[in-house]
C-alpha cells in the first residue's frame, strides 16, 4: 500500500472523481469592514453580529503549519482570504511565514482593497508577489451601494495604485456582476482596465451561503458580459493558463490586454476543481458550497503530529465527490451552505 501522505515523488492524493489537490485557500478572519450586498448584507450582518472570538481563530503559526502539511500533498498555490484578510493584525508577518515555505510557488491574496494604500508596501516586502482586488464598479454611487457601507471607490483605486507601485504583479481585479445593480458598470470597468493595463475578471453572482437572497434572475451570464465588452472592443478566446483555471480568458483582438469571466453558474468548472479551503477556525472545506467542514484545529491543538494531520486531510480528500455547481437544482437549494466570508471565496 502506498503511504497515505504521498511523499515527494509519490502519486498525489486524488479524490473520488480523480481530481488532485493543488490550490489551498486559507482564511485568516471571518471579519470584514464591508457589507457587500452579495456576501454580507448589512440588514443581516449588523453591528451586533457575533464574529468568531479571537481565541477560536487559528494563530498564524497554526495556519502556517497547516500550509507546510499541505505542500507535500501537491499544493503549490496558496491564496490568503477572509472575510477581509487585511483587517487581521500583522498580516505581513503571516505572509513572511508562508513565503518562506519551500514548495509554495504561488502565494497571493484576495482583498477588498480598503487598506491596501497602507499595506501594499509591507505585504510586498514580506514576500507577497501578486494580489487580487475586488472592485464592483467605478461609479462612486454604485460602488458605495454594493459595498454596503458607502466606502469611496477612490480609496480602492488608490490601493490598486499602491499595489502596483509596491511591485505586486499582476494586480488582478475581481468584479461580481449582479443584475440591476452593476451591469452598467461592466463596460466602463473593462475600458478602464484596458487603459491601466490590468486584467479584470467578471464573476457571475453565485448562490454561496444563505444570507444573500440569491435568485437566478440576478445572474448576468458570462456570455452576456463577453458580448457587451466584445461589441465595443472585439475579443477572442485564449487557452487556459493552467489546467483547472477558474476564469475563461478572452483577449482583445487589437492587443489591448485581456479579460476573464468566471461562469460558475452558467458553465460550471467542477470537473477540474483542485481547491481546498480552510476557514479561519481551521475547518477544511472541499467545496465552496460545503455544508460542513472537517475540524483540523482540534488536531492541531490536540497534539497530533504533522503526519497524522496530513493523513486526516488525505482521507477527506479521497472521499471527496463535490460538484455543487454542476448539480445545482431545486434539490440542492435547501441544503445548508457555508457563508462566503467564512471561507473566503
Ligand atoms: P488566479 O490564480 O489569479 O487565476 O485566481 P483564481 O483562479 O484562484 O481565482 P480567484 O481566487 O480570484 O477566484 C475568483 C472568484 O471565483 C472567487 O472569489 C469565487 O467567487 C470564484 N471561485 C473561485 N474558485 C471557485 C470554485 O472553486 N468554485 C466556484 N464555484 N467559484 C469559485
Ligand atoms: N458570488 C460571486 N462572487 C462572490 N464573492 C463574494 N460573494 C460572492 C457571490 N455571492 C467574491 C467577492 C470577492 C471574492 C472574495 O468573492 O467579490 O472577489
Ligand atoms: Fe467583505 Fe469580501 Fe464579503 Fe465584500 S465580498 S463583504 S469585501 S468578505
Ligand atoms: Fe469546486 Fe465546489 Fe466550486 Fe465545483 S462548486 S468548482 S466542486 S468549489
Amino acid at each position: 500500500m502506498p503511504p497515505m501522505d504521498a511523499p515527494p515523488g509519490g502519486a498525489p492524493a486524488r479524490d473520488l472523481l480523480g481530481r488532485r489537490l493543488h490550490d489551498l485557500r486559507i482564511s485568516v478572519t471571518d471579519r470584514c469592514n464591508f457589507r457587500c450586498v452579495y456576501c454580507m448584507p448589512a440588514e443581516i450582518f449588523g453591528a451586533d453580529f457575533a464574529f468568531v472570538p479571537r481565541a477560536e481563530l487559528l494563530s498564524y503559526e497554526e495556519s502556517a503549519r497547516l500550509v507546510r502539511i499541505f505542500v507535500p500533498l501537491g499544493v503549490e498555490k496558496v491564496r490568503i482570504t477572509g472575510g477581509e484578510p487585511l483587517v487581521r493584525r500583522d498580516l505581513p508577518d503571516f505572509v513572511a511565514m508562508l513565503s518562506a515555505i519551500p514548495g509554495v510557488r504561488d502565494l497571493t491574496l484576495t482583498t477588498n482593497g480598503a487598506a491596501l494604500r497602507r499595506l501594499a508596501g509591507p505585504l510586498a516586502d514580506a514576500g507577497l508577489r501578486r494580489i487580487t482586488v475586488s472592485l464592483d464598479s467605478l461609479d462612486p454611487e454604485v460602488f458605495a451601494r454594493m459595498n454596503g457601507i458607502g466606502f469611496p471607490v477612490s480609496r480602492v483605486l488608490e490601493g490598486i495604485d499602491a499595489a502596483r507601485e509596491a511591485g505586486l504583479a499582476p494586480v488582478k481585479v475581481n468584479t461580481v456582476v449582479r443584475r440591476g445593480l452593476n451591469d452598467a458598470s461592466v463596460l466602463p470597468l473593462a475600458r478602464w482596465a484596458r487603459e491601466a493595463g490590468l486584467t479584470v475578471r467578471f464573476i457571475e453572482y453565485m448562490d454561496v451561503g444563505q444570507a444573500n437572497g440569491w435568485r437566478l434572475d440576478d445572474v448576468v451570464p458570462a456570455s452576456e458580459i463577453v458580448d457587451t465588452i466584445g461589441r465595443e472592443f472585439p475579443l477572442e478566446p485564449v487557452a487556459p493558463a493552467y489546467r483547472g483555471e477558474v476564469a475563461d480568458r478572452w483577449r482583445y483582438v487589437d492587443g489591448g490586454g485581456e479579460i476573464g469571466v468566471i461562469a460558475s453558474v452558467t458553465e460550471p468548472f467542477c470537473g477540474d476543481c483542485s481547491r481546498a479551503r480552510v476557514s479561519a477556525v481551521g475547518e477544511l472545506y472541499t467545496c465552496l458550497f460545503g455544508t460542513h467542514g472537517h475540524d483540523l484545529r482540534s488536531l492541531l491543538r490536540g497534539g497530533a503530529t504533522d503526519d497524522e494531520i496530513r493523513a486526516s486531510i488525505v482521507e477527506v480528500w479521497r472521499g471527496r465527490a463535490d460538484r455543487y455547481s454542476e448539480i445545482r437544482s431545486d434539490e440542492t437549494e435547501g441544503l445548508p451552505r457555508v457563508e462566503m466570508f467564512a471561507i473566503g471565496g
